[in-house]
């Protein structure tokens, strides 16, 4: 299947441009089933393997009511063409006045309009002069993927992590600055899901912007860090770093096996939460 790979609209935390350092870190694909995406956003994951793995069930789940709504309505070929016409008339008429107010409104087709034609800032005109609609209209070959939202941290918890055949991609929001950890409790949560991950049978792979917090708890849990990447956010052009982990031996380990990798895996957690 030939497919448009390019995510609906521009998307914060989007991993498009992660794809070949992605690659390099993901489980052997041909023994997985199931993959899960709790904090899906623009789905860069799943639409990376979409095609390849037509076998492969994909859940992407966000807690953004709007955006799992607009994904919904436009996987569906009757509601695509409906809401495309619809976006086409507001297109057409469209003054400052107007996108103003339509930015107010949540349904589907007006929150899609927004996200189109102002882009990730809401700006008005369009920065692209018009909307592309034949990649609106290529979304319905995400037919098969299952749209969802709820908790994604509930959503881990209830997920079957007995299951070796299910893949688990988690890219949360990021951590931020060291001194911002300690005021959001959702980093707790998320690291205090992340304590047992070593023991579970499906795989993990995690994406957070690194931090020394964020590699102490990973290696204190004795998770393995794959990498870490450097990144330049491409609206707020800062440089940074995004840290892989895994609760599985990537190809890069198994390549270049280090005496970590030598050891039983109950020996390498009692390493990791030594060293901590
Ligand atoms: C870093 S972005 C994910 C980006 C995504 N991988 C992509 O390629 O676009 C984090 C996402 O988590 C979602 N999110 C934040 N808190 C959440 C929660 N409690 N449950 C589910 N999703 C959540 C946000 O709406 C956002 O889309």
């Amino acid at each position: 299947m030939s497919l448009n790979t390019k995510p609906l609209f521009s998307y914060a935390g989007n991993k498009d441009k992660e794809w070949d350092e992605i690659d390099e870190v993901l489980p052997d694909l041909t023994q997985i089933t199931t993959v899960v995406e709790p904090f899906g956003g623009s789905f860069s994951l799943t639409r990376h393997l979409y095609s390849e793995y037509p076998e492969i069930k994909f859940t992407v789940n966000d807690n953004d009511e709007q955006l799992i709504s607009v994904y919904n309505t436009m996987k569906d070929p009757e509601l695509n063409e409906t809401v495309i016409s619809e976006l086409q008339q507001l297109e057409a008429t469209i003054t400052k006045k107007k996108y103003d107010e339509i930015k107010k409104k949540t349904d589907v087709t007006n929150s899609l309009f927004c996200r189109l034609y102002g882009g990730m800032h809401g700006q008005f005109p369009l920065k692209q002069k018009c909307i592309n609609y034949e990649k609106v209209a290529s979304f319905t070959d995400y037919g098969e993927i299952n749209f969802t939202c709820e908790d994604g941290y509930e959503m881990i918890d209830q997920c079957c992590k007995d299951d070796p055949q299910l893949f688990l991609f988690l890219d949360p929001p990021y951590v931020g600055m060291c001194n911002r950890f300690y005021n959001n409790p959702l980093h707790y949560k998320l690291f205090d899901i992340l304590k047992n991950a070593r023991h579970w049978k499906c795989k993990l792979l995690l994406i957070l912007d690194d931090n020394p917090l964020t590699e102490t708890f990973c290696k204190h849990f004795g998770l393995n860090i794959a990498k870490v990447v450097p990144i330049k956010y491409q609206y707020s052009k800062i440089n940074a770093h995004h840290i892989y982990v895994t609760n599985y031996l990537t190809s890069l380990e198994l390549e270049q096996p280090s005496e970590l990798d030598q050891s039983s895996e109950e020996e390498q957690s009692e390493e990791l939460i030594a060293e901590f």
